[in-house]
């Protein structure tokens, strides 16, 4: 049933036609005509979670746990490898509870990257203690993200329905194991609100996966739901809306942003806006599947260099110093702030 979930997950992302808005077109980035740097300088690295990566860049959790997915993961994380950035497996659950074959799909990930890279496990919020133990050995984690996805559950005929006690189990995990927490959404946004919930028990990281890209409710429905859930398809809260919430947060809380992140301007925009590295699933995916791994590292080679052009437009040598330039916003996302 997990094994034909996730392939059905890939392909009917595939099939979606919703388009959503991140409102990261309300953001205004000023040009610099006099930026007195020298293209060669631009550095794109940046640290996070003690491991320096060489853009700020995140594959974000997509899948694993059967021979189709083995085949996704594999080149994904020879793009990480490739490019030196971040990237997060799918849900482990498949791989913790059904045979042993499951597992080698994850662990490729963490093979091909090698120790230095840094790898993200996979888990729901709803995952028990032991379940997220093993996730992170599995791929030797250098982190866990706990995915919340109460409107995908809502939306699967197969879903969840109790969501209660979950704050609590989040709080449970933070306690019990040493590696870092990033709570995840899946494409709704993380509200001001719920980020400082979380704060408050603990939690440093949070991935906001906001609205305006891969839409769940969408894929989840053109799986297996009679019920027509096409009203909700503009569910959620948008990522750049989401983002300057949660930063309004304390500056120790990390931030990922992520959720229809497509283009260059979406990156740096986020990091403007105070995400710490950026994540990025349906769009490299539907590269990846469309033309293959050339065609994906087109994709990514496009975006390093299109960073690198932008920072040097806005005169920011390094990602630190683009965190601090000034920015304007307009139209809708002014409103909703
Ligand atoms: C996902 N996403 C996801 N997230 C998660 O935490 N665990 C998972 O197993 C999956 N599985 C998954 C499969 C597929 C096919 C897609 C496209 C996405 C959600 C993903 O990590 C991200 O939060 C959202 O997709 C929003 O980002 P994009 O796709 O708009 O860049």
């Amino acid at each position: 049933m997990r094994k034909k979930r996730k392939r059905e997950h890939v392909e009917n992302y595939l099939k979606t036609s919703f388009q959503g808005d991140t409102l990261f077109g309300d953001v205004f980035l000023e040009h610099n005509s006099l930026p007195e740097l020298n293209f060669s300088e631009i550095d794109t690295k940046t640290t996070f979670l003690g491991k320096t990566i060489d853009y700020p860049i995140l594959i974000n959790a997509m899948t694993g746990g059967t021979e189709f997915s083995e085949g996704i993961n594999r080149e994904l994380s020879l793009l990480a490898k490739e490019f030196n950035i971040a990237m997060a497996v799918g849900s482990e659950t498949i791989a913790l509870c059904e045979e042993e074959g499951c597992r080698k799909s994850f662990e490729i990930v963490r093979e091909t990257i090698g120790q230095n890279g840094l790898v993200f496990a996979n888990l729901s919020a709803a995952a028990s203690l032991e379940e997220v133990k093993a996730a992170l050995n599995l791929i030797h984690g250098d982190a866990i993200q706990l995915h919340v996805n109460v409107a995908q559950e809502l939306a699967m005929e197969e879903g969840d329905r109790d969501f209660s006690g979950i704050y609590e189990n989040i709080r449970n995990i933070l306690e019990n194991i040493d590696k870092p927490v990033i709570v995840k959404e899946v494409g709704f946004g993380i509200s001001k609100n719920v980020a400082q919930k979380l704060y408050e028990i603990g939690v440093r990281y949070v991935d906001i996966s906001g609205h305006g890209g891969t839409n769940f409710i969408e894929i989840e429905n053109l799986r297996n739901m009679n019920i027509d859930l096409s009203e909700l398809y503009s569910w959620g809260i948008p990522t750049a809306l989401s983002l300057i919430k949660c930063r309004e947060l304390s500056s120790d809380l990390k931030i990922v942003s992520s959720g229809g992140i497509k283009s260059s301007k979406d990156i740096v925009k986020s990091l403007v806006l105070g995400a710490d590295i950026v994540g990025i699933s349906g769009e490299l995916l539907s590269y990846l599947i469309h033309g293959g791994y050339d065609n994906a590292k087109n994709y990514l080679d496009g975006l390093a260099y299109k960073i690198k052009m932008i920072m040097m437009l806005m005169g920011k040598k390094n990602i630190e110093e683009l965190k601090t330039a000034d920015y304007k916003i307009i139209g809708d996302l002014k409103d909703l702030i």
